[in-house]
């Protein structure tokens, strides 16, 4: 397999397309997707709909129902959920697609549970929305007229049906609580969790041809799935990419298979057999160990290099195969060893054989109606979580696994992706035909995945670890070993089993929140899957002082965190009427799915706040969507810095925290929830304080005993050597009273490390007239030059409820255009705490906000993402400072 012969082949390949033309068209495609008809089962609703597509967006785009999203919709349009549905459309089978060997009836996507009937014969059917199914149907195909029918069943129906069959022991939990408005039995379905409602979600159990359908046919063999991963070899230093084709073969058939790496100098021809039917080739080019491989960095940590890779497939100089794709190099291991000073183990991740703390949130479906969910959609979303300096995401359980161009985003914006698999809070069957179902998913996934540099870790379900170890749903503990066998059955036995043979290449974790290696060592079930000092943790607490760091587990990894809040009046006005805008409005209570939530955010915010009292109704309900913005931004805050601080330390055995992923980063719909991004794509207060709490250079305050300490954090790779300037303003105005330098201290690349501590006492003492009620602080980082290095900070002495002096600011502005934007120039008569500035309907976004206001005058930018004025910004922009509502 020289590489001169290879190079030989491509010659010939290249004479041989001009002159066997038909060889190039050997495989033909034929798209079904389109205008379909659709119908329930009685016949009495029938209308056009779009492929890929479900039923409520065929019946919102025909104008048949309002938009579900509008007010209480979700319950009028439950009926939906409950009838059948059948999709329905007649085509043309050209000559030359019938012509071919084989024919394949590709559906990308069925929800959920239906049969495919083709010219009245039944062709098959599906029971779960995360596996792809073709089906052979050359024998069926007509020239014309071919109907193509698609009986879709109630998901709800199917579900409780499933569990009515399932009548030896119950399968938890039976239903979601009464606040979330749901539907029950979810588990029983593959199908995606939350569409039967979730704390922060609707119930829309959607059914439809959800990904694309089409026919392919070929003569000889056909791709159905490339993959490539890049494996390193650390003992000499050697990359080998591992070429995989999953490869439909009408009969064994011989085949040259060149696989090259044109910018790597990097070309090997292999002859190999493809067996009859459908199988897995696997081929392995090694790289010169003298070739620089630029490697792929996750943001923040360097760039996201690529290498074009082409993969050519021949039998006598005739092409089979054809393919090009991008080959990202990176390495990732995840790191659990014995910490000296500290009981149990790390929990890390080296990228590339660096030690990386991950920070980001946690992503769930950005729409109900995936058919909704465009990648301008996803694009906007991952942006904003690479502009707030997150590194990564966690695709959440209970969701579906991301389409294609989720993860290739995620690629390009150095986004590192913890991808659960889509088992959320509740226990499963594991009947052998649900296991099955289990097991094609898992396969396709993983192969369809893999080779996305971005996918860093894979883990078996979201909380159900948790949820057995912890008892949530009340098993009599003699029945108990049943569950912690279905439990091992399904996660260990099938679904690690699966992604070890089909991706050595990343680590896999049964659960998470899981205590790692003990969890394994305790039989996959740890006593206490939220053991700080093992594996990852969740944790949420409303009811906690969330301004007090002590509340929060000095955890390995924080997966799950957060605190709810409303979105802004803007996101909500589409969906809602006048009678709506009152915080204890019915509409109000029905988005809220969280037992007790409204009432959480506001006991939370008034440990800290006095809360809004506007006489005006309107103007009440907007300051307190405000004030919860204000709330969650705050608390979240507090409880990442504390997690970024801990990296470095062992404190009382624990620390060594690695990882600070809040939950959750965007919305389903227009409603309370963790979210830092509204639906739509509006950030949140909590977005704008991410953008600085995720800085790579971080300053942290916080007080110990009385005393303040400032830490440094640093992500960098090289050392820095940095002083803190604290400097101490007072309530009432704008001139800093004094200011306090620190040494110079080294702060080492990837580091924690306290930078100052002093008494609060002599700090106000060395202050003139300062005191914890009409004193605040501010602070940051600066190097040897005085150079700032990272944001600002601030740290309160008191709750700014109990502040002395602090005056209605009056905030005046003034807009103007400049190249890429507007500016909005602010004007205050007196400090001011979290100045928000909000332009209503005009999609975009400040470069900053939400903050605190220390100086006269201050300059954001707003990138608007359409175009718009000076003026009709001007008239739509507010300001909000903290004085302004009470
Ligand atoms: C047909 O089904 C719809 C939706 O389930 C129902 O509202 C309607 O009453 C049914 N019509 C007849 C004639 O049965
Ligand atoms: C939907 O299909 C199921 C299974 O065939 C059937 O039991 C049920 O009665 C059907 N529902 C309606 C509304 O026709
Ligand atoms: C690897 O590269 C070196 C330097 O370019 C070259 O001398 C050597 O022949 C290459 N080895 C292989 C196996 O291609
Ligand atoms: C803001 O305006 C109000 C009402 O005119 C006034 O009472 C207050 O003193 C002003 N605030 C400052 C800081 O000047
Ligand atoms: C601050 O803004 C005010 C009002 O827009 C303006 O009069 C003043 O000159 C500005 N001061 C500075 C230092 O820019
Ligand atoms: C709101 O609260 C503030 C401070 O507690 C008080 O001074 C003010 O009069 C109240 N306003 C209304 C409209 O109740």
């Amino acid at each position: 397999m020289s590489v001169r012969r290879s190079v030989l082949i491509r010659v010939v390949c290249l004479l041989s397309c001009s002159f066997f033309g038909f060889a190039a068209a050997a495989h033909q495609t034929q798209s079904l997707n389109g205008k379909w008809s659709l119908s329930n089962s009685n016949g009495s609703v029938s209308l056009p709909a779009q492929v890929p597509g479900c039923v409520h967006s065929a019946l919102r785009q025909q104008g048949r129902i309002q938009d579900p999203y509008f007010r209480f919709n979700d319950l009028s349009y439950r009926w939906i959920a409950y009838d059948n549905w059948t999709y329905t459309t007649v085509f043309t089978a050209s000559a030359q697609l019938r012509a071919k060997q084989k024919v394949l009836l590709v559906f990308d996507g069925v929800d959920s549970v239906a049969s495919i009937w083709l010219n009245g014969i039944s062709i098959g059917t599906t029971d779960n929305m995360f596996r792809r199914y073709d089906f052979s149907v050359k024998d069926l195909l007509l020239e014309k007229d071919n109907v193509l029918k698609v009986s879709l069943m109630s998901p709800v129906v199917y579900a409780a049906e499933q569990r009515n069959a399932h009548s030896a022991y119950r399968v938890p939990p039976e239903c979601p609580p009464d606040v979330q408005k749901g539907e029950c039995h979810v588990n029983f379905i593959r199908k995606e969790q939350c569409s039967f409602s979730w704390d922060w979600g609707p119930s829309f159990p959607t059914m439809g041809l959800w990904k694309e359908v089409r026919l392919e046919g070929f003569d000889v063999l056909q791709l159905v799935q490339v993959s490539s991963v890049p494996l390193h070899d650390h003992s000499v230093s050697q990359w080998r990419v591992q070429v995989e084709l999953l490869v439909d073969a009408i009969q064994t058939t011989s085949c040259q298979i060149a696989v090259s790496l044109p910018e790597l100098d990097a070309e090997q021809t292999f002859q190999t057999q493809f067996l009859s039917g459908r199988t897995k080739n696997t081929f392995i080019l090694p790289l010169n160990t003298s070739v620089q491989v630029k490697r792929w960095w996750p943001n923040g940590h360097g760039e996201q290099p690529s290498y074009r890779m082409t993969l050519r497939g021949f039998q006598d100089g005739v092409s089979l195969l054809n393919t090009d794709s991008r080959v990202y190099f990176r390495t990732v291991e995840l790191i659990q060893e014995p910490i000296a000073g500290s009981p149990g183990l790390s929990f890390y991740f080296r990228i590339n054989g660096k030690p990386v703390f991950l920070k980001g949130s946690n992503w769930i479906p950005a729409h109900s109606f995936q058919d909704q969910v465009t990648p301008a959609v996803l694009k906007n979303l991952l942006q904003s979580a690479r502009d707030a300096h997150m590194n990564a995401l966690r695709v959440w359980g209970g969701g579906v696994y991301e389409q294609d161009s989720f993860y290739s985003i995620c690629d390009e914006l150095g986004i590192m992706v913890w991808q659960d698999f889509m088992f959320a809070c509740a226990m499963y069957p594991t009947e052998d035909a649900f296991i099955q179902t289990v097991r094609e998913e898992v396969v396709q996934q993983v192969q369809r995945l893999k080779s996305h540099p971005s996918v860093v870790v894979w883990s078996g379900n979201n909380e159900n670890e948790a949820a057995l170890a912890k008892d949530w749903f009340n098993i009599p503990s003699s029945q108990r070993p049943v569950y912690t066998k279905d439990y091992v059955t399904l996660y260990v036995n099938n679904i690690r089993q699966i992604v070890q043979h089909e991706d050595p290449s990343r680590p896999f974790l049964v659960s998470s929140p899981t205590n790692g290696l003990e969890s394994e060592r305790e039989g996959w079930l740890a006593a206490d899957p939220y053991d700080p000092h093992y594996g990852d943790t969740h944790f949420y607490s409303y009811v906690l002082d969330c301004w007090d760091w002590r509340t929060f587990p000095r955890t390995r990894f924080a997966s799950e965190y957060g605190f709810q809040s409303w979105p802004s009046f803007s996101t909500l006005q589409p969906v809602s009427i006048a009678d709506d805008w009152s915080y204890n409005s019915d509409f109000a209570s029905h988005r809220q799915h969280h037992q007790d939530g409204n009432q959480q955010m506001l006991l939370q915010a008034a440990l800290h706040f006095k809360l809004p009292n506007a006489s005006e109704p309107v103007e009440r309900f907007t300051h307190t969507l405000y004030m919860t913005q204000v709330m969650q931004a705050q608390c979240v805050k507090a409880q990442t810095e504390f997690y970024r601080r801990s990296r470095s330390e062992v404190v009382g055995g624990r620390g060594r925290t690695m990882g600070a992923l809040y939950w959750q980063l965007n919305d389903v719909w227009q409603a309370p929830s963790w979210s830092s991004v509204e639906f739509g794509g509006k950030w949140k207060m909590l977005h704008y304080f991410a953008q600085d709490f995720f800085a790579d250079v971080l300053p942290v305050g916080f007080e110990e005993n009385n005393a303040l300490l400032i830490y440094a954090v640093s992500d960098l790779s090289h050392d820095l050597k940095l002083r803190t300037v604290v400097t101490v303003f007072s309530w009432a105005d704008l001139d800093p009273v004094c200011t306090l330098t620190s040494d110079l201290v080294l702060v080492p690349g990837g580091s924690a490390v306290p930078i100052l501590k002093q008494p609060v006492s002599s700090l106000l003492a060395g202050c003139g007239r300062c005191t914890r009620p009409t004193c605040l602080l501010t602070f940051h980082l600066e190097d040897s030059s005085r150079v700032q290095q990272g944001p600002r900070n601030h740290h309160f002495l008191c709750s700014p409820k109990d502040a002395q002096g602090l005056q209605r600011p009056n905030i005046t502005a003034k807009v103007q255009e400049e190249k890429t934007g507007f500016s909005v120039t602010l004007h205050s008569a007196s400090l001011a705490p979290f100045v928000w500035l909000d332009v209503g309907n005009i999609p975009g976004r400040f470069s900053s906000n939400g903050f605190l206001m220390v100086s006269k005058n201050t300059t954001v930018t707003f990138k608007p993402w359409r175009p718009t004025s000076v003026a009709e910004l001007s008239q739509a922009l507010s300001i909000t400072s903290l004085r302004d509502v009470y």
